[in-house]
């Protein structure tokens, strides 16, 4: 669908959260259309959120884009005006528009800044061109900005099915936020921006010798943690969630050329999590591109799991989010 020239402003502003997925998306078959090697699951995290407003104007010679009050990077325009061009097309539209996007978290430091920028741009950018896609084609349209971010589009816990291509790659909430009162009890441990990116990252996955059988083995991690999430069944999620991101972390690290995302307190809180567990506190593990350590446990275990990471020391910040709700439209 598009609209006329003749109208002035076309804007719309859409809010997201960051997601942390359980079973872990990395590496693809597809890259230029993010079809992912392994289906992955994720819960939105409430709290944290990626503001971005979007403007087609008649006015404007190019796209441009603030990110948190600041023009952005020649490297982020360039993406998120390819995003705009795929938007463009499939509205019938030429205009250039005005990004402004705000984080209430740390960008680029392991807390998928990407996947909330890029759900929160795929909802406001085809809003504003006149689109009204349905749920599934907005996490497809998500995708093609930042694999991840097809997981921001639904509510809750998400699913993210491979597909075998551009149609069929898409994302569903398999349970609502309110299903299940897990928290992310993020230890962040450095905030600043990561060294090397997850695009870049999964065009190197297949170069490690060990990524075929992780892939090969994702089928049956999805069944048991899809299972674990309906069920609520806190042991069944904390073993496959850990067991997940260490074979993640082996294929990073096994690859050419190695990605080493840990610093040596991540691996101290590594090591620490199944200790607190055996002592009774339900909680576990798991690490994206970059060395936070996220924790999840049942809300009533925040306040011992954070007490416990303060212990440790050298944590820079602690960050806690509930499961969050599906991106918005801001009215
Ligand atoms: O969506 P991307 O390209 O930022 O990749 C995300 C990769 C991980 O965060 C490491 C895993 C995941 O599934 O979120």
């Amino acid at each position: 669908m598009s609209f006329s020239l003749d109208e002035k402003l076309h804007t719309a502003t859409a809010i997201s959260h960051p997601n942390i997925a359980f079973i872990k998306y990395w590496g693809n078959r597809d890259a230029a259309l993010r079809i992912p090697v392994n289906g992955s699951i994720s819960m939105n995290l409430d709290g944290l959120e990626t503001t971005t407003r979007v403007t087609f104007d008649p006015d404007l010679q190019s796209d441009s884009l603030m990110l948190n009050s600041v023009p952005a990077d020649e490297s982020a325009c360039r993406r998120v005006s390819a995003f705009l061009d795929l938007i463009r097309s499939m509205a019938g539209i030429s205009l250039r528009a005005d990004v402004e996007s705000r984080n209430n978290f740390p960008t680029g430091a392991g807390i998928a800044s990407s996947a909330a920028a890029f759900s929160a741009l795929a909802l406001a950018s085809s809003t504003a061109a006149g689109l009204k896609l349905d749920e599934p084609s907005l996490t497809r349209l998500a995708r093609k900005g930042s694999g991840s971010a097809s997981r921001s589009i639904p509510d809750g816990f998400v699913e993210w099915l491979p597909g075998t291509g551009d149609e069929d790659s898409y994302a569903f909430s398999i349970a609502p936020a309110g299903h299940w009162d897990l928290v992310d009890v993020i230890a962040v441990v450095a905030a600043g921006e990561k060294k090397v990116g997850s695009t870049e990252g999964h065009g190197t996955a297949s170069t490690s010798p060990l990524q075929t059988a992780r892939v090969a083995d994702a089928p049956r991690r999805l069944d048991l943690c899809r299972e674990a999430v309906r069920t609520r069944d806190f042991d069944a999620l904390a073993a496959v969630m850990e067991l997940d991101s260490d074979m993640m972390h082996a294929v990073m690290m096994t690859s050419r050329p190695p990605l080493f995302y840990w610093e040596p307190i991540s691996l101290r809180i590594i090591k620490e999590v199944p200790r607190w567990r055996s002592t009774g506190l339900p909680c576990a593990y798991t690490l994206d591109a970059g060395p936070n350590v996220h924790i999840l446990c049942p809300a009533a275990a925040t306040d011992a799991v954070a007490a416990h990471l303060e212990d440790l020391g050298g944590i820079s910040q602690i960050l806690r989010a509930a499961a969050g709700g599906p991106a918005q439209l801001v009215l």
